[in-house]
């Protein structure tokens, strides 16, 4: 365990080492906590999409210290990569740009761009100093199930797989980072996150949001389906706000009279009435809170995971505009089902 704010030297020192070595280092960032592998290292590249069963053809995001550290990995830094970079970094935007021959195919997917980004929490910030080297990290998941918020989601995903855990709390964040396309005319938003679109249009006032069809989520390579998601089945209700709690209410007693164990999340209000019906509530906080209701997310859906459920009823957020566009998106792809209620 190290202070979150002042990481403790020598355990970062270890952590830069067993990185540079070829090691497997998870590691918190403000958004999820990250598995870590030396981004030039092939083998270590190959390792880590072996231990989190991830396929192939999902590339990764590879983290670095500053923006100085962006020019290397790409065939060229862009006007407007700088412009961002200086606005939201170190932070979470992540931006898709021309990728220069010296990032392995494997960091790639063998796609011609590279994800890249700056992270922000001070952890993060000190073992890319120490390390010197462009870290790949994808969430520090076992491949398509919810990303890890505290070192010990890592632990029970990975344990035995895996180096190193730098352990430092919970995140803040709690969703993952906004993916930008650059390489796109105008740029495009592959994957909503904690840097909102209306953030984005500040600097980009022509930026696209890549909007999946409906019913369906992005093709983009590795922006699947079915992602983030609990092993309990989830059915996501969506609509008016007193029609998807009659609806959850309903379900939920249906299930308790048929002997079927049902959890259900939502915000604070939703899932207030719930509680002597349901045999499990997530209750992520105020619909007043983005903040809160993200950061609390992915715990959520891990705690009612363990909980031996049947099923999961979530209610939509009611909301879609900037971090509640992240947590619509996240819990439209933790679910099996989104059912319309008017
Ligand atoms: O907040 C985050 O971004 C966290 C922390 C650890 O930094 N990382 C994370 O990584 O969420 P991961 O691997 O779970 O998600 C990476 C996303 C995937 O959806 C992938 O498809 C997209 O970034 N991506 C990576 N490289 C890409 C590329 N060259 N073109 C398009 N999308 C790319
Ligand atoms: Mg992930």
């Amino acid at each position: 365990m190290v202070d979150a704010a002042r990481p403790d030297e020598h355990a970062i020192e270890r952590a830069a080492a067993c990185l540079r070595s070829g090691g497997l280092v998870a590691f918190p960032t403000e958004t999820v906590y990250g598995l870590g592998a030396h981004a030039l290292d092939r083998e270590a590249v190959r390792r880590l999409f072996e231990v989190k069963e991830r396929p192939a053809h999902d590339p990764l995001i590879v983290h670095v210290a500053g923006l100085a550290d962006v020019a290397p990995l790409t065939a060229g830094v862009p006007q407007v990569a700088s412009t961002l970079a200086a606005r939201f970094w170190p932070g979470p935007l992540t931006l898709v740009l021309r990728r220069a021959p010296i990032v392995p195919p494997e960091v790639t997917a063998g796609l011609d761009t590279v994800a890249i980004r700056v992270p922000a929490h001070p952890v993060a910030r000190a073992l890319l100093l120490a390390a010197r080297i462009p870290v790949a990290a994808p969430s520090a998941n076992l491949f398509s199930r919810p990303s890890p918020t505290r070192a010990s989601h890592v632990m029970d995903d990975l344990a035995g797989r895996i180096d190193m855990v730098v352990d430092a709390g919970a995140t803040g964040v709690g969703v993952e980072s906004t993916v930008l396309d650059l390489t796109t005319d105008p740029p495009t938003v592959l994957r909503p996150g904690a840097v909102s679109v209306e953030d984005l249009r500040c600097v980009l006032p022509d930026v696209r949001l890549r909007e999946a069809p409906r019913g369906q989520v992005l093709p983009s390579p590795g922006l699947l389906e079915q992602h983030y998601a609990p092993r309990t089945p989830l059915t996501l209700y969506r609509g008016e706000a007193g029609a998807v709690l009659t609806a959850l209410r309903r379900e939920a007693e249906t299930a308790r009279a048929g002997g079927r164990r049902v959890g259900v999340l939502g915000t604070r209000e939703t899932v207030a009435a719930l509680h002597a019906t349901a045999a499990a509530v997530a209750d992520l906080g105020p619909e007043t809170d983005a903040g809160q209701v993200a950061s609390r997310l992915y715990a959520a859906l891990r705690e009612l995971d363990a909980a031996g459920l049947d099923a999961i009823l979530a209610a939509d957020v009611a909301h879609d505009h900037g971090l509640w566009r992240a947590v619509r998106d996240r819990l439209q792809r933790a679910s099996t089902e989104v059912i319309r209620v008017s």
